[in-house]
């Protein structure tokens, strides 16, 4: 498990100090992969950078498996240094090595003999899937590769957690969710820990437990990653969030429905509902038990890590009263309702 604790960094910036990260506490329980998503600058590498104290806070603390990193020695802090393995956006692999040895490299530097190297090393590519690429260099794989050997490196040192800083960034769609997919799997079946930081949600989405959310070096929300699809609560988190449901109504549209509730004969709602929701007839039947008419504006069908998650925009019509008492059903069957009063 990892504590943060009243975490802050400041930097000595041109026009004064910059408080990159401002008392962030976050609990990130042993064996999840938890995601911190933010923009640009809102402090993620900052943060993840002191996870391992390649840059020591300005004040709080870190603790790792029981142990506070700030208080450590240079010796024992470079010991506890090797329970924590990373991975970067540009892979950092050493041009001059084979795959082999990139991720032989961490085991040279402690001082393994070369029998108990090859012992570790071989069942990691095979791990990652690059045992016919073990004699290649760097420049003769492919970007999705080269991450791959980068994984590997960094669990050479077998470590309880895996930091992750964009490492999907450079990636196209496919390879990602390939890289992600094998994320998940170092994740069950070796009890990593993982901590991914991300700028885009389709990442949180695919592979995290928990998220969250980063601004301005501040965490403005956290939580089950279902629950903030559900229910984001922070501007930050739906702007996001937009990026994969999109909240937006095409123009035409939404001139119509900002008509409709202008003469107060329209109600906006966002319904949100996950698993059995999503197959069952509710919506048919809130209508025809409350005589209400459902213009449903936008829609989506989505999946967060196997469970489909629903997302729709209606404009509901009907009795104010009716239409509270639908709401309340709607709520007491599971689905997470939001009365938007206007259309952004
Ligand atoms: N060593 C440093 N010295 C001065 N300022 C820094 C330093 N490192 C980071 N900052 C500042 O701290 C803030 C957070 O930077 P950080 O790199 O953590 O953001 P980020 O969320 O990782 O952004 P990105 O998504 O672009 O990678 C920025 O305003 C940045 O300019
Ligand atoms: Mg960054």
């Amino acid at each position: 498990m990892i504590e943060i604790r009243n975490l802050s960094q400041r930097f000595a910036g041109p026009r004064g100090w910059v408080e990159a990260l401002h008392n962030v506490n976050l609990t990130i329980p042993a064996g999840e992969v938890f995601g911190i998503i933010g923009r640009s600058g809102a402090g993620k590498s900052t943060l993840v950078r002191t996870i391992n104290l390649l840059t020591r806070p300005s004040e709080g603390n870190v603790i790792v498996d029981g142990r506070d990193l700030t208080t450590l020695g240079k010796d024992d802090l470079r010991a506890a240094r090797r329970d924590i393995g990373m991975i970067f956006q540009h892979f950092n692999l050493l041009s001059s090595r084979t795959v082999y040895g990139n991720v032989a490299l961490p085991l040279e530097l402690a001082g393994k003999k070369r029998a108990e190297i090859e012992a570790a090393v071989l069942p990691l590519l095979d791990l990652v899937g690059l045992s016919t690429h073990k004699d290649k260099y760097p420049a003769q794989i492919s970007g999705g590769q080269k991450q791959r050997v980068g994984i590997a490196r960094a669990l050479a040192s077998r470590p309880k957690v895996l930091l992750s800083d964009e490492a999907t960034s450079a990636l196209d769609p496919e390879t990602t969710r390939a890289i992600l997919d094998l994320l998940r799997k170092i994740n069950r079946e070796l009890g990593l820990t993982i901590v991914l930081i991300t700028h885009q949600m389709e990442v949180i989405k695919q592979v995290c437990d928990r998220v969250a959310v980063l601004d301005a070096g501040r965490v403005v929300e956290e939580g089950k990653v279902v629950d903030v699809f559900m229910q984001p609560h922070h501007e930050v988190t739906r702007a996001l969030i937009g990026d994969v449901i999109a909240h937006e109504l095409p123009p035409a549209l939404k001139a119509r429905v900002t008509e409709r509730l202008k003469t107060g004969s329209g109600h906006l709602l966002r319904l949100a509902f996950t698993g059995s929701g999503v197959d069952q007839p509710i919506l048919s039947e809130t209508i025809r038990r409350y005589e209400l008419d459902f213009n449903i504006l936008h829609g989506q069908i989505d999946e967060i890590q196997g469970q489909a998650f629903g997302s729709l925009a209606v404009l509901a019509g009907g009795q104010p009263v009716k239409i509270a008492e639908a709401i309340d059903y709607l709520r007491s069957q599971g689905v997470v309702v939001e009365e938007l009063s206007h259309v952004e």
